[in-house]
């Protein structure tokens, strides 16, 4: 097969990040995504949430903001797709530039700010193109000109109730001035008691709720969002979203740029609150492991976290959808050095 990532990556790199975001969207609506057969090993089967994957490994939320190729995701290996942050009414985001590439640190800031067409369009979208079979999340996010952002999400989960197997409720995006108010308990409590409210006054099908945390909170902040999301019987986190922290280590020169960052330098704080979270938490949550994932030992590492299946992001923008392939290879190669028949088998006693 050849390789349309390679060859384009010279150029894409080249090209501001956004518009080469933009391109490689335009180049999967036409149909150039490349189809990777994958059989992965057997041992990277895993069950989520009725499903049978044949590999744990995802796609984060905002690479398909608008909806429009995560049905041909699948077919380049991925598992399952998040597609989102959707808010209620279409949304510009803020000014460019918002997207900026730390190529030395093989990372990524963004302050994107939710630009996307609304959950109206984006709802026919996913309607039209989703497929039995193939698991599919939506990532759900307030408008920052909201009076009510908590009416926001009560909106959204009833617009995509029943569209998705599971609905993110994104309470951790640094980039807008309500994307982190439910960090806090009292708006949390209250969001979450709204959206229970919503679900038993309608006689509509619940798909899995997620919430999606990030690290710029204390352990003991951490801790009591983990409460009051076990508290409201939510079905599981996703760990993490990007941060506002520039470790002393990076050297990109944008690294000064506002906005949140992902990608490698954000490995180490993400996988520790996953790990926070699942000791905390233990079965009661189903955890979803994200941030700087770019290799099998990566994968491996959030799964010894805790997390039961992965996402991927920024390390696809460096290494292409080849990149899949590589992580199901090595993480095959762990298990069978580790001894372990299946990937649950290698998730720490709870
Ligand atoms: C350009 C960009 C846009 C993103 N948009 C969203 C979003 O709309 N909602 C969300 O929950 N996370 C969003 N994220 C965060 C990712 O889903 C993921 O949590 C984060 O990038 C860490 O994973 P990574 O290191 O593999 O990229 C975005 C990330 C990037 C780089």
């Amino acid at each position: 097969m050849i390789d349309l990532f390679a060859l384009a990556r010279p150029v894409l790199m080249r090209l501001p990040a956004e518009t080469a975001h933009r391109l490689t969207l335009a180049a999967a609506e036409a149909g150039l995504t490349p189809r990777q057969r994958m059989t992965p090993d057997p041992r990277l089967g895993v069950d989520f949430l009725g499903h049978h994957l044949a590999s744990p490994i995802g796609l984060a939320a905002g690479f398909d903001k608008n909806a429009r190729v995560f049905d041909r995701l699948y077919d380049a290996g991925f598992s399952f797709v998040e597609v989102g942050g959707v808010t209620p009414r279409p949304q510009i985001g803020n000014p460019r530039p918002r997207l900026f590439r730390l190529p030395e640190d093989r990372a990524i800031i963004n302050r994107m700010g939710f630009n996307n067409d609304g959950a109206e369009i984006i709802a026919e979208r996913v309607r039209l193109r989703r497929r039995a079979g193939r698991l599919l999340g939506i990532n759900l996010a307030s408008n920052s000109d909201s009076r009510d952002p908590a009416d926001d999400f009560v909106q959204l989960v009833a617009r995509f109730a029943s569209l998705a197997d599971y609905l993110t409720i994104d309470i951790s995006c640094p980039n807008t001035a309500n994307g982190q108010m439910f960090l806090r308990t009292g708006p949390l409590q209250d969001l979450l008691g709204r959206i229970n409210a919503w679900f038993a006054a309608h006689d509509q099908p619940r798909p899995a709720l997620f919430a999606k945390t990030g690290p710029d909170v204390t352990q003991e902040e951490t801790s009591d969002i983990v409460d009051c999301i076990t508290q409201a019987g939510l079905d599981g986190m996703i760990v993490s979203n990007t941060t506002r922290d520039r470790p002393a280590s990076l050297k990109g020169q944008a690294a000064g740029e506002r906005g949140g960052l992902s990608g490698a330098p954000l490995f180490d704080s993400s996988t520790r609150m996953l790990a926070q979270i699942y000791a905390q938490a233990g079965d009661r949550l189903t955890l979803i492991g994200v941030g700087g994932i770019a290799s099998g030992a990566d994968a491996y590492a959030k799964l010894r976290a805790g997390a039961t299946v992965l996402q991927i992001y920024t390390a696809l923008v460096y290494q292409g959808p080849g990149l899949i392939g590589r992580i199901h290879k090595e993480l095959a190669a762990l298990l069978r050095r580790d001894g372990y028949a299946t990937l649950a088998a290698a998730r720490p006693p709870r």
